[in-house]
């Protein structure tokens, strides 16, 4: 769309879940602008990209599961439509599955009771034992116990899926800033559009507040209309397999070792990546010799064979937390103000359902019923 327009969407954070609702609503026919200084970047920047609804469900998170394995069961469709749309930008999106292992009787037991609950709940997860997950994964240590093997569990490589949102944004007509919103704009209780850090104002129809971990943050938002999103720091490393050790690993491989939850994502270019953290120390991004040495500590007892490999690239990046970990999707308390933010471990993995939704709201006005459980005024203080 031409700038200086008054836009129907106006998208406030260009990372990956701003970029899918951008890219989505601009299919459906809507006039859409972004806002971000630096489009692409966020928290998909450091992530691993691994797409695990099943290994990483939580007890009592079944509607995130059921929300996480719709996304999971768009992603082969949705990277191959995106891969064209940007004029034929790979992903890095891989179907390989994943192994989660555990290295003592404390790990096993823990990981016996989550393979009872995929049962109960009937996902595709299979029981194998020390032996059988050595098969599998050659480089597995000697020690581990057993094993859960969960074939639908894939990867896909976040900084190539938001360069790839990018080029697709631009060719389907959106307009990307590079600006920060500073200011929310609201007139007679609606928001209508918002300041940007150039001085520029951008009237819209329909706001959408994709900032991540900073998203209650944006001057302007009316008190209440957002719970606060908590940054929740993430540290990773960056190996890299030389073409003679390959293949290293060939699926995802995650366990939790001491109580640290920790994966390994091979990707097929060489690149492995072990992740993560899991720190609740405000906005702080500086990677610590403490992360990088737990990190390495846990893949090594894990794989011992890594400690071979180059390092190549250390990070951190800020998960957004909302109150109950689940990500707040549809129209705030506020008219004209829509969310998709809190996405907290999951926004690589539930940025194709994010899209879907939030195009299917931005262009009819319903909120889809997989959106339901996910209203963001979930959150909204009912005045007593
Ligand atoms: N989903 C992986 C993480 O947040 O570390």
């Amino acid at each position: 769309m031409a700038k200086g327009a008054r836009a129907d969407v106006l998208v406030i954070g260009g990372g990956l879940i701003g970029l899918v609702v951008a890219w989505r609503a601009a299919q459906r026919g809507l006039r859409v602008v972004v806002a971000d200084p630096a489009h692409g970047g966020g928290a998909a920047r450091v992530a691993a990209g691994m797409l695990a609804p099943v290994t990483e469900l939580q007890y009592g998170e079944e509607p995130l599961l059921r929300l996480g394995m719709a996304s999971n069961e768009r992603y082969a469709a949705f990277a191959a439509e995106l891969t064209e749309a940007s004029g034929g930008h790979d992903t890095g999106y891989r179907q390989c599955g994943t192994v989660a292992v555990a290295l003592d009787s404390d790990d096993r037991a823990e990981l016996r009771e989550l393979h009872a609950f995929h049962q109960r709940l009937g996902l595709d997860s299979q029981w194998l034992t020390g032996r059988e997950a050595r098969r599998l994964e050659p480089m597995l240590a000697p020690g581990v116990r057993g094993g859960l093997h969960v074939t639908d569990d894939h990867q896909v490589d976040g900084r190539r899926l938001a360069a790839a949102l990018v080029l697709a944004c631009e060719r389907a007509g959106v307009l990307l800033h590079r600006a920060e919103a500073s200011a929310l704009l609201v007139e007679h209780d609606r928001a209508v559009g918002a300041r940007l850090s150039t001085g520029e104002t951008v009237g819209a129809d329909q706001v959408v507040l994709a900032a991540g971990s900073r998203s209650h943050l944006l001057p302007g938002l009316p008190a209440g209309v957002l719970p606060a999103i908590r940054p929740v720091k993430g540290q990773i490393l960056r190996l890299t397999v030389p073409a003679a050790y390959r293949p290293f690993l060939s699926r995802n491989v995650r366990a939790v070792v001491r109580g640290q939850h920790i994966y390994l994502v091979p990707r097929e270019n060489g690149e492995l990546v072990i992740g993560a953290t899991s720190e609740e120390q405000g906005y702080d991004t500086t990677v610590t010799a403490g992360g990088v040495y737990e990190l390495l500590r846990d893949a090594h007892e894990l794989v011992p064979g890594l400690t071979e490999l180059p390092l190549t690239e250390t990070a951190a990046g800020l998960r957004p937390g909302s109150p109950d970990n689940a990500p707040l999707l549809g129209p705030t308390a506020l008219p004209g103000l829509v969310a998709a933010t809190g996405h907290y471990r999951n926004g690589v993995l539930l940025t194709p359902v994010t899209g879907d939704l939030l195009a299917d709201y931005l262009a009819t006005g319903v909120t889809p019923d997989l959106a339901e459980p996910f209203s963001p005024t979930r959150f909204t203080k009912v005045p007593a």
